[in-house]
């Protein structure tokens, strides 16, 4: 079996794959807006402070324990577990993690689409069809239904082709034309009229935010799922890391690329959303706050590319595709925790596991898109708020309470021979045995 298991062929091809799953809706959506009504730049210090402090130590936690076990996240949990009841336990995690991550993928695939249908709007508006280009922008229960299923295929496909020739393929093309498109949006958005006002929005801080409970927990939970933490996602890539990669460092790399690209985001969007309001279009809600939800991505921003003209089309054009490739990078991401698991422990060949699933998922997601308003916010908030700290809290305990600790050592040497001596080791154990159990915990009951 380990034999036919995949292997990224370089640093920089984990790399890619795995800050490809970080950066996502999450960064160039969540953080920006999530910073924007919660104080400003006190924001964003306490969402660095977490991600680094809580954050990086759970990643950390995932990536050794899957290398280390090269295996699926309840394959792998069970086997660092030293006895029946932590074997019971590691089977719930890592099956509660596969339902959780397969819930987040149903209702990601719905925006991804809708991301997509504004990315070929561009398009149908340079080749005059109004029509279409009306329809694409509508928002319906059919158009949303096709772009899901358009978008699984996409997905499916890319998990199909395996780890070296789908995931890391996709992500080295990808990951680097998000960055380029990226810096250059920004560059551009910061000759307009109104842009340094987006910047003071986002970058003044309004401190006394910063002991608002609710602050604190829209950061922990901002950094979790931007970190795809806890449902064995970022296990299950660690499990396909060589042998040879210095741990600490790929993790800090990937927390690194994956804050510093929300970072750059909020250069983009905060900017956008003020020179959208100089261009005369509305950027504020009912209580006078930011319009934030789907409002911002699906009206505000396409409103104010209208307003810029011929120029608009570009933008729109390059937006969208950003936010296409964000959300496809993540996506398989997430498939890859299922089908990893129904391959290794169910003895499924790889395409027919990702056509279940994905088909499974698909119908999924049908369901919320037919039933919107019941259930999508229902299922964001249970598997971003609830289940993701808790399953990360668990990954945690897994590593520091139940694994033998010298093996971890053992782990950690690989690649970093001198590893006991470093800074890692003196700090990370404890904290990922005590302080981000009960940072987690406090927070959770926050
Ligand atoms: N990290 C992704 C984002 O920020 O959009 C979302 C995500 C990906 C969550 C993978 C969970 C996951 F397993």
């Amino acid at each position: 079996m380990a034999a036919a298991r995949g292997e990224f062929s370089s640093r920089f091809g984990f790399l890619m794959a795995a800050s490809g799953s970080a950066v996502g809706l999450g960064n160039i959506w969540g953080f920006p807006t999530n910073t924007a009504s919660n104080g400003g730049a006190a924001f964003l210090f306490t969402y660095l402070i977490l991600a680094f402090a809580l954050g990086y130590p759970a990643l950390m936690a995932e990536l050794i324990i899957g290398r280390h076990t090269r295996s699926n996240a309840v394959a792998a949990l069970n086997s660092i577990s030293t006895g029946r009841k932590s074997q019971i336990l590691a089977m719930g995690i890592g099956l509660v993690g596969i339902v959780t991550v397969s819930l987040i993928l149903s209702f990601y695939a719905i925006v991804s689409g809708w991301m997509m249908a504004f990315f070929l709007d561009p398009l149908a508006r340079i080749l005059g069809l109004t029509g279409f280009s009306e329809w694409l922008t509508t928002d319906t229960e059919l158009r949303n239904a096709i772009f899901v299923v358009i978008f699984m295929v996409f997905t499916v496909l890319i998990i199909t082709a395996g780890v070296k020739d789908g995931i890391e393929k996709w992500a080295t093309r990808l990951m680097p034309s998000l960055i380029g498109i990226l810096v250059l949006l920004i560059l551009y958005v910061f000759t307009l009229e109104g842009a340094m006002d987006g910047l003071r929005a986002y970058l003044v801080p309004d401190f006394s935010r910063v002991t608002d409970p609710q602050l604190l927990i829209n950061a922990m939970g901002q950094a979790f799922f931007s970190l795809s933490l806890g449902v064995g996602t970022m296990l299950v890539y660690g499990s396909y890391i060589s042998k040879d990669e210095n741990l600490p460092v790929v993790g800090a790399l990937v927390a690194l690329l994956d804050v510093g690209i929300a970072v750059l985001a909020g250069l983009l969007i905060l900017p956008a959303m003020y020179v959208a309001l100089a261009s005369g279009v509305e950027i504020f809600d009912d209580t006078g706050g930011l319009i934030a939800g789907p409002g911002l991505i699906v009206s505000v921003l396409p409103a104010l590319f209208n307003n810029m003209g011929a120029i608009g089309i570009l933008v729109a054009l390059a937006f969208f595709s950003l936010m296409t490739i964000a959300s496809l990078t993540s996506s398989i991401s997430m498939l890859e925790v299922p089908v990893a698991y129904s391959v290794e422990n169910r003895g499924m060949p790889r395409p027919k596991a990702a056509i279940i699933i994905g088909i499974i998922i698909t119908f999924t997601s049908l369901l919320i898109v037919f039933n919107f308003d019941p259930l999508f916010d229902w299922v964001v908030n249970f598997t971003t708020e609830r289940s993701q700290p808790l399953l990360s809290l668990f990954i945690c305990v897994f590593a520091a309470w139940i694994w033998r600790r010298n093996e971890i050592l053992d782990e950690i040497r690989h690649g970093s021979p001198e590893a006991e001596h470093g800074l890692f080791w003196k700090i990370w154990p404890f904290y990922v045995k005590f302080i981000c159990p009960i940072a987690i915990l406090a927070v959770y009951f926050q």
